[in-house]
């Protein structure tokens, strides 16, 4: 067996409040200053190994060697993503429920709801003519929300969607946060799922008919690994999962906005209508911008790996951004580039923005194709569609905010149809 005094072990009793502070580089800042891809730390009292790099994303997609149950703090099942959800589940339960989720996501699905998308954009065009300014991050949001409760088949009155969109985005932000803005995710999460769980009941009393092949209709007749109908709670926290997701897209959105704005010459010669360069754009501001900062997971049983034992119970944290930042993996990483993704694998495990491996098997993203669909179908909008100007404003954004956005939410004036 390794010797455990091999690797780093961070000196100090926590190191929680270092994370909250140094956010999205906390694991960066140590693996660079311990000149090393795997190191312990102590976070919420506990013995944590962080690592990085797509060797150690590799090994940690290895299901025999890590277990998701009990790996998420119970704060942010409460309000990212629910008591008992798809995240914290491992085996051939989790299999079982993943191919549910997949089932609802193919290429056409995707295309679809791009497709939706795109239409509410066009109708929203006229209202921002007239408007003296648009703030992109709260319209596509709304927008977002709108459609996906459309594409689930999910009945909400028009006059609901705001404060639906703003509930999903709270349970989000609420992941690094503490306090008031902490407290308001789970809040909108406990609102929610009330709401949720009494349309699923509409379905099962036959109140509501839902298309059968919709996320609506999937989640309502949704078994567990025993043949038993999910609890309506538990049924309302997996037609979230769909949900909430879909409307977070207006985080990518609202970077690829000032992606746009940033470098003109890229926007033009998106202007050729070239799908290729267009995945190629989106792909890049999945890299670039700060989303999820890590993965965590806890060991099945122990293993060697990387002249270290890894005990059976411990929790690791796999970096994302950090690794989306280090120069061995990318050239240039701290410069906007989409042609970082000219002959890139799909499969290449140093980019895993949501999640590595194959999703069917482990807990990669089922909505990765949705995302670059509706990304591509926006960005594309923005570039084709309408001419706006961009007016002064602060685009910061903070990396020591988990999750993170551009200060002003990206304004824009003057917005014509072209
Ligand atoms: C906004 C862009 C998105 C980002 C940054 C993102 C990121 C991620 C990440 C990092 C994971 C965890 C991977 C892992 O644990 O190994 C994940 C899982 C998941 N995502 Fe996404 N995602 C996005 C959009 C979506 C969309 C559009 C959907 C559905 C329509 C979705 C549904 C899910 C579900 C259900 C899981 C859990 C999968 C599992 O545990 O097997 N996500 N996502």
């Amino acid at each position: 067996m390794a010797s455990n005094e091999e690797i780093p072990h961070e000196e100090g009793l926590d190191h929680s409040i270092a994370l909250l502070h140094e956010g999205y580089l906390f694991i960066k800042n140590r693996a660079d200053q311990f000149k090393t891809d795997l190191f312990e730390t102590r976070v919420l009292g506990k013995k944590v190994v962080c690592m990085t790099g797509p060797e150690a994303a590799k090994t940690f997609y290895d299901s025999e060697r890590f277990q998701r149950k009990w790996a998420a703090p119970y704060r942010i099942q409460q309000s990212l993503f629910g008591v008992g959800a798809i995240q914290g589940m491992d085996g051939q339960a989790h299999y079982q429920r993943k191919q549910q989720f997949l089932s609802l996501m193919d290429k056409r699905s995707q295309e679809r709801l791009a497709e939706m998308v795109t239409n509410e954009l066009e109708h929203s065009l006229s209202p921002w003519e007239k408007k003296k300014q648009v703030r992109i991050f709260k319209e596509v949001k709304n927008i977002l929300c709108r459609v996906a409760c459309q594409w689930a088949s999910v009945p909400v009155k028009e006059e609901d969607i705001h404060e639906l969109a703003d509930d999903f985005i709270s349970m989000v932000y609420a992941f690094g946060r503490v306090g008031p803005e902490h407290w308001q995710g789970r809040t909108a999460r406990n609102r929610t799922e009330a709401w949720m769980e009494n349309i699923i009941e509409d379905v099962r009393s036959g109140n509501i008919e839902p298309d059968e092949s919709s996320a609506l209709y999937v989640m309502a007749v949704l078994k567990d690994e025993k043949g038993q109908f999910l609890s309506a709670k538990k049924a309302a926290i997996e037609l979230i999962n769909v949900l909430r997701p879909i409307v977070a897209i207006s985080t990518y959105i609202t970077f690829a906005a000032v992606a746009l704005h940033e470098h003109p010459k890229i926007k033009e010669q998106l202007k050729e209508h070239n799908s290729r360069n267009l995945e190629r754009f989106v792909n890049e501001v999945r890299r670039y911008y700060p989303f999820g900062p890590f993965l965590g997971a806890r060991v099945k049983k122990d293993f060697s790996w990387n002249n270290y034992t890894f005990k059976r119970g411990t929790l690791v944290l796999l970096d994302i951004y950090g690794m989306h930042h280090d120069e061995r993996f990318w050239k240039n990483p701290n410069q906007f580039d989409p042609n970082n993704f000219k002959n890139r694998d799909r499969n290449d495990y140093s980019y895993i923005p949501q999640g590595g491996g194959d999703p069917g098997k482990g807990h990669r993203c089922p909505g990765e194709g949705i995302t670059v669909e509706v990304m591509k179908a926006v960005v594309n909008f923005l570039v084709n569609n309408m001419e706006y100007d961009v007016p002064a404003q602060d685009f910061n954004y903070s990396l020591d905010e988990m999750p993170t956005l551009p200060k002003s939410g990206f304004l824009i004036t003057n917005v014509k149809r072209l």
